[in-house]
């Protein structure tokens, strides 16, 4: 969150700054917003930014920052030949698919838009673009406190389930029935995903976008982090899921023998 916010800021000062760049790689990310794979898609997708991106500043932006700032925050200028465009597709030397640059309107005639690497894009278009992501990215972190706060009332429900001394709220999130032998070691083990999966379906109001929640860390009772060599034996574990880059929720996951 905090990097994509900083990011947004720089962006801005570049789209404030219109075309008075000098340099002509100077540019600010755009990671999500277009399929790299797909450039040619990227073109109606640009307005449909599926709000996982985040803004980073690449290479020059902040020598860019810098040369703005001794223009004492005057009207922008147009450099002459410069134009700024959208990569479609990655360019060497010049950018990611998704930044937002400054080039010569030679390079982007001559080597960009004929062969759709990158389009036009104009200040406002840039402003509108980056505010839609922010909305987005609002929305997620609102799913994902949400998921957060359902599992954490399962949590306090649970038996066992408390805040402790430093305020976190610790408690069994899941419970997973498997076939086990006599001592509890399990016939398959259990991996990230079936975790994932599990709470996707115990608790479907939770937002589980795979490409927000990940399993970061599955640790035993001793401590052990077990999330490579999958979960083997019964038993309750301490999991740390990631609903989203800015919202992490720690919960136990007991593991208990089918019988
Ligand atoms: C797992 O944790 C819960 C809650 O703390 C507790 O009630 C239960 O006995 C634990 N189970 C095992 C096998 O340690």
């Amino acid at each position: 969150m905090l990097l994509f916010l900083s990011g947004a800021a720089i962006l801005k000062t570049t789209a404030h700054a219109k075309v008075s760049f000098v340099p002509s790689i100077s540019s600010v990310g755009w990671s999500s917003a277009v399929n790299v794979n797909h450039p040619s898609s990227a073109q109606q997708n640009i307005n449909l930014v599926n709000g996982g991106g985040i803004y980073h500043p690449v290479s020059k932006s902040s020598s860019l920052h810098a040369k703005n700032k001794k223009r004492d925050g005057g009207q922008p200028t147009s450099k002459k030949g410069k134009v700024q465009v959208l990569l479609l597709k990655s360019v060497p030397n010049i950018g990611q698919a998704g930044d937002v640059v400054c080039v010569s309107s030679a390079v982007f005639q001559n080597q960009l838009h004929l062969s759709n690497k990158a389009r036009l894009i104009t200040t406002e278009e840039v402003e509108q673009l980056q505010r839609r992501e922010q909305e987005q990215e609002k929305t997620l972190v609102d799913d994902a406190v949400k998921t957060k706060t359902i599992l954490e009332e399962t949590m306090l429900d649970s038996s066992g389930g408390e805040i402790d001394a430093d305020g976190d709220i610790c408690g069994v999130a899941l419970t997973m029935k498997r076939r086990a032998g006599p001592s509890g070691s399990l016939f398959g083990g259990v991996n990230p995903k079936m975790v994932i999966d599990l709470l996707r379906e115990k608790f479907p109001e939770g937002s589980w976008d795979g490409r927000h929640v990940k399993l970061k860390e599955m640790r035993d009772s001793s401590g052990k982090d077990v999330k490579k060599m999958d979960i083997k034996h019964s038993g309750n574990y301490t999991l740390t899921v990631a609903l989203h880059n800015s919202v992490d929720v720690t919960f136990i996951l007991s593991v208990v023998p089918d019988v």
